[in-house]
């Protein structure tokens, strides 16, 4: 038996600029449509809808295709979407008026485009013609600058409800001429939208990128218009083995200080409560987090467990900082922040939890076995250490995130990488943990586990 009684499939796929293809005659917005329009008419349990690659018909896209019949839908705009639904997928008579008519003619296109579109691929070839996907490689930093100076001037905000060019020139305040270069580009990206020579927020930059917005990440996001700066001596650091410029993550200054701990907070709000389930806060009761940032972890695992003290430590600047957020969690009683050095301080003893998350990347292999050493001095025994760090596989390959956070390591720091497991088990061992154990999560982090016995 069939899982679903209607499977849809929507063309997808972006080609080179100039090319015809579905992503630029709106199957985005079709792919929206018609998974909200599913949603509903509550057919979300007999209608899986998937997104795919070309099916051969790209100057007449956004096309979809729908199985078990096999009727081909082409120029498929968001308006005709519900009409598919409703007439096709609950009245079961396929909208007439979109579908393909003649199965024979529609086999024989798609043949004679796939036959041309390699005949294409064979002479670009024949010509050593630099592929498209090289060059768009070599090229996808002109677009992240381009979002990262708009946010570095705040322009969402300034583009607030909808305004011009000279407006939003006025508001930043920037040169106007350069400034709608700016906005031109980043409606090209579609993160505006351009009408009538004013400019409107997509409703993702308004979400995310606006002050006012609940959900505005603009703080956190500014850490990575930090860290380009860094990157861009990647060329430097390569022939040098280690980080150029002169700052430490710990030495960029306050509003560096601010922007990287909100980066941290977000993302470690957002994984906190899935690490605390797999490591189990039920027989903690004194934890250290070390290296705790904003404090989001050792707040969480508070938070679920009401018997649970925690410490963290960090560098001065950054205290202030976590204090804010255990204050305003209502955690302060059980969870305190201390002011010292990760790299040589004694921990403390008598903890039965010790947590290191995202910390071991910044150090070098030497750094990290004397960390893990001193952290097993704090623990008592039958405590646990926990290490929370992006884990490489075994030929440091995959994944793609952590092969690319160890440049940024190299890049932002004396000796730091991404490790894999068995450098991790490897320390551990030497550091005197036992029953050493790498627990995969979802995304991009794992977890490194062993005991003081
Ligand atoms: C990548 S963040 C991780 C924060 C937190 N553990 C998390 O997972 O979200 C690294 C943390 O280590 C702190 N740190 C860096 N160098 C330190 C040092 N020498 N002593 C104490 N803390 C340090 C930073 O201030 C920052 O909070
Ligand atoms: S790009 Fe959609 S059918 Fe080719």
């Amino acid at each position: 038996m069939a899982p679903f009684r209607f499977h849809v499939f929507v063309c997808d796929q972006q080609k080179p600029e100039g090319v015809p293809c579905c992503a630029a005659r709106g199957s985005g917005q079709v792919l929206e449509a018609l998974r909200r329009e599913v949603a509903e008419r509550g057919l979300e349990g007999q209608v899986q809808v998937t997104a795919c690659g070309s099916l051969g018909l790209c100057e007449h896209g956004p096309n979809l295709v729908v199985y078990p019949e096999g009727i081909w839908y082409s120029g498929v705009t968001p308006a005709d979407v519900s009409e598919i639904v409703r007439s096709h997928f609950q009245e079961g008579t396929p909208v007439e008026r979109l579908a393909c008519a003649d199965p024979a003619a529609l086999r024989a296109e798609i043949l004679d485009n796939r036959e041309k579109m390699l005949a294409a691929r064979r002479a670009r070839e024949a010509a050593g013609v630099l592929p498209d996907e090289l060059n768009e490689r070599i090229r996808a930093f002109q677009e992240s600058r381009a979002v990262l100076t708009a946010l570095e001037l705040d322009l969402f905000t300034a583009v607030g409800d909808g305004a011009g060019a000279v407006e939003v020139a006025a508001k930043l305040p920037a040169d106007p001429r350069s400034t709608e270069m700016l906005l031109n580009a980043l409606a090209s990206l579609r993160l505006l939208v351009k009408r009538e020579g004013v400019f409107h927020n997509s409703p993702g930059t308004a979400r995310y990128f606006t002050a006012g917005s609940r959900d505005n990440a603009r703080p956190a996001l500014l850490h990575a218009a930090h860290l380009w700066h860094r990157w861009s001596t990647l060329t430097d650091c390569v022939r040098a083995g280690t980080a150029v410029a002169r700052d430490e993550i710990a030495g960029g200054g306050q509003d560096w200080t601010e922007a990287f701990i909100a980066a941290m907070h977000r993302n470690a709000s957002e994984r906190a409560p899935l690490v605390v389930r797999a490591v189990g806060p039920e027989n903690v009761r004194r934890m250290l987090d070390v290296g705790g940032g904003s404090g989001a972890y050792s707040i969480a695992f508070a938070q679920a467990n009401s018997a649970l003290r925690a410490d963290i430590l960090d560098l001065a600047t950054v205290e202030p900082i976590a204090r804010r957020h255990i204050e305003k969690a209502g955690v302060a009683a059980r969870v305190k922040v201390r002011a010292g050095d990760l790299r040589s301080d004694r921990l403390g003893d008598g903890y039965d939890l010790v947590f290191v998350s995202a910390i071991c990347h910044m150090l070098s292999p030497g750094e990290n076995l004397d960390l893990l050493r001193r952290c097993r001095e704090a623990l008592q025994p039958g405590g646990r250490i926990v290490i929370q760090d992006f884990v490489l596989e075994a030929d440091k390959t995959a994944p793609r995130f952590a092969a690319l956070f160890a440049l940024n390591m190299l890049v932002g720091t004396r000796g730091g990488s991404s490790y894999s497991e068995s450098e991790y088990a490897a320390w551990l061992g030497e550091a005197g943990f036992r029953e050493v154990r790498h627990t995969r999560l979802p995304g991009i982090t794992g977890l490194m586990i062993g005991w003081w016995l």
